[in-house]
């Protein structure tokens, strides 16, 4: 229940894509017994070589809800894929406590102590609205599953008073009570790493948590105050029932089933911080939120897609007889400045693999597996690796 550096990208783009006044919420159903595999949505790349390897593009909802709706191309490249690799390496604990820990203020500081007053009182009047709710809002087969309000209200917001202020502003985007119903099922790609493992293939992430954490820990205090702000007010009109839930991962989830690589909310141009309740924003407040966007363009999808970029470069470099599976968020292969573009510009050939068509099997094996270096991956960084049944909720 912790939070990932996926589960941060959507809730930011969550926040951006709630400004834009563009229709997310007509997305027509997309219906699977209506679908053929060839109709099916596709997030998978194909970076040509011999053998090849992928891109595929994940999502931070619940795997049951988008697994069905993923073709069997993309998940025959998984399955024929050698080496898995991550953004983070979710399955170690290390990566869970390390991205812990980098939510919190520093030492001996409280929230109470850094947040405005009014800010501060709000904040605790949201949480506990929220615990009091909890019970209310979870599904029969969440306790059918043995999940419990307290534990789960404990899991994600336990510790809120020593956050730092942006963290906090995310968990309370994430403490909805449609967020809460999907909670309990890993999340698609969780779910791929416990596959990757439980396959035995070579698995590996390539980034480092120190390099997720800091761009957002440095968006500086009086942005930070204004994006809590706007999300405090959200959830206030939300609880006073003045405005509807504007954004939901049920539209999330229909967006990536349905496939729209241009209309999803990864890419999108328009984008500014959250005008919540569709209320004008003052012009100052205006360019506070333009300031958190490009910040949030530049620090956290640009530089990291560059950053990304060229570790799967040099991992493809010094493995050319393996094939790759690299899933990261979708959101890193639509828009500007891509993975892919970062692998195109250096020379590879990088192809959109539709639903319906083949995925080479690859190069059959010429010698038996030889033992491969040490992976180019903060596995090393982030030893020791997890003990057995120490796998994050
Ligand atoms: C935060 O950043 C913005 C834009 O760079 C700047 O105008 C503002 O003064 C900064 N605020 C603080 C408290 O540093
Ligand atoms: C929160 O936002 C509202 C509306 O934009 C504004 O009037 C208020 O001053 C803000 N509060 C703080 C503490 O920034
Ligand atoms: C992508 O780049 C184009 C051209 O520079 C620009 O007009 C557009 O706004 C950019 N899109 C995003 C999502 O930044
Ligand atoms: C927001 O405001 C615009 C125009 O001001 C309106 O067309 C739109 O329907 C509003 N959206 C919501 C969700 O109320």
């Amino acid at each position: 229940m912790l939070f990932t550096w996926g589960a941060l990208i959507q809730a930011l783009l969550m926040l951006l894509v709630k400004a834009s006044q563009r229709s997310f919420r007509d997305v027509s159903n997309c219906e699977l017994n209506q679908k053929q595999q060839s109709d099916l949505n596709s997030f998978l790349w194909t970076i040509k070589r011999d053998p090849p390897s992928y891109f595929f593009g994940t999502i931070h909802v619940p795997y049951t809800r988008v697994w069905d709706f993923i073709p069997d191309n993309s998940k025959k490249a998984f399955q024929e894929s050698s080496i898995v690799y991550f953004e983070l390496d979710l399955t170690d604990p290390y990566t869970i406590s390390a991205l812990t820990s980098c939510q919190l203020l520093p030492q001996g500081e409280n929230l109470q102590d850094v947040l405005p007053r009014d800010i501060y009182r709000r904040l605790k009047r949201h949480l506990d609205y929220v615990k009091l709710m909890m019970p209310s809002w979870m599904t029969p087969d969440q306790r059918g599953k043995g999940l419990y309000a307290d534990y789960l209200f404990n899991a994600i917001a336990g510790n809120w008073e020593r956050k730092r202020p942006v963290w906090v502003m995310l968990m309370v985007n994430s403490l909805t009570e449609a967020d809460i119903k999907t909670r309990g099922v890993p999340v698609l790609d969780l779910y791929l790493a416990q596959e990757a493992e439980r396959m035995r293939k070579r698995t590996g992430a390539v980034e480092k948590v120190e390099e997720q954490c800091h761009p957002l820990n440095g968006l500086n205090f009086s942005q930070v105050i204004f994006a809590l702000n706007q999300t405090l007010l959200q959830q206030e009109s939300l609880r006073e029932g003045s405005v509807q839930v504007p954004y939901t991962t049920e539209d999330l989830i229909k967006h990536y089933n349905c496939g729209d690589l241009n209309s999803i909310i990864f890419n999108h141009e328009t984008s500014q911080v959250p005008n919540f309740n569709n209320i004008t924003l003052p012009p100052n407040e205006q360019i506070t939120a333009q300031e958190i966007d490009s910040y949030f363009r530049q620090e956290l999808i640009y530089k990291r897609n560059e950053r990304m970029g060229k570790r799967v470069k040099a991992l493809l470099e010094e493995n050319p007889d393996k094939t790759f599976f690299f899933a990261f968020g979708a959101g890193h292969f639509l828009g500007n400045n891509t993975v892919i573009d970062v692998l195109r510009s250096q020379g590879y050939e990088v192809e959109h693999t539709p639903a319906g068509q083949p995925v080479s099997s690859g190069r059959s094996p010429k010698s038996p597996t030889i033992p491969l270096h040490a992976p180019y991956s903060t596995g090393q960084e982030l030893e020791p690796s997890p003990p057995p049944g120490a796998l994050p909720p």
